[in-house]
């Protein structure tokens, strides 16, 4: 399949920014800028303000999104948030394993991988996250962390599954830090990606799977990043909390 066919998602991760009010505020400012989209456009807010920003896309082109999600449907594990319900509120999409979550809280390839099937199984799109930080880079070892955190991330998920699965390429050093990946380092790891898809799951849905890139992804580099061949949309930190730059990233991706 050529990239014409695959779906383009761009992804907002607004991470642990803004309050109830902020959201209906910033929402409301990206419903207008991304009104004419030819892509398919994810805010992931914080858990806390999903309500409110359903609430604000209704009658949008915007779907919202979480940042995490558990395993269980429900249980004795406080400060988590279920798949179950993201569905109560019509979430369809989650992204799972973000490289803040492996650093910060613990988050392995194995839990990576639970949150991706409780996703799967329950109608939610996972955004799962792969992605070297520095040192891996720099002692050239990308290409085997990447396979590993793919593979783990993705056992047992069924062909099926796999076509609706979303995989975002973040390298850690280029995330926050205004250092974006170069087209072609970028495009090198999305190709490899969907290689590893199709030699280790499906050789026909890899085809299918979009992969998008993350890091430092706006304005002006987004087009440049978007016309890779491999490439089928980003997974955006800062540039998604302002309408503008946001706004200019889905236009970019026509
Ligand atoms: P950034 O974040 O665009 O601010 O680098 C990307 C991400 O963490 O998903």
């Amino acid at each position: 399949m050529n990239k014409q066919k695959r779906d383009v998602v761009i992804a907002g991760n607004w991470k642990m920014h803004k309050n109830v009010n902020e959201t209906a505020a910033l929402l409301s400012a990206m419903t207008t800028v991304v009104a004419d989209a030819d892509c398919k456009v994810v805010l992931c807010v914080p858990a806390i303000n999903i309500p409110c920003a359903v609430e604000s896309v209704i009658d949008s082109n915007i779907a919202i999104g979480a940042q995490n999600c558990h395993w269980e449907k429900s249980g004795a594990f406080t400060g988590e948030i279920s798949v179950d319900m993201l569905n109560a509120f019509g979430v369809s999409y989650s992204i799972v394993g973000h490289s803040e979550r492996r650093q910060y809280f613990g988050e392995t390839d194995e839990t990576v991988n639970k949150r991706t099937r409780a996703c799967l199984a329950n109608g939610i799109v996972p955004i799962v996250c792969v992605g070297e930080n520095l040192e891996e880079r720099e002692t050239d070892v990308t290409k085997a962390v990447i396979k590993a955190q793919l593979i783990k991330a993705l056992e047992g998920v069924s062909t099926n599954d796999l076509k609706r699965t979303i995989i975002a390429y973040e390298p850690v050093w280029a995330i926050g830090t205004g250092k974006t990946a170069s087209s072609d380092q970028a495009q090198e790891v999305c190709c490899y990606i969907r290689t590893l898809l199709s030699e280790n799951f499906c050789p026909v849905c890899a085809q299918s799977v979009a992969i998008l890139y993350g890091g430092s992804m706006n304005a002006a580099n987004a087009k440049e990043l978007l016309s890779m061949a491999d490439i089928d949309g980003g997974l955006i930190g800062g540039a998604s909390l302002k309408p503008e730059d946001f706004g200019a990233i889905v236009a970019a991706a026509k």
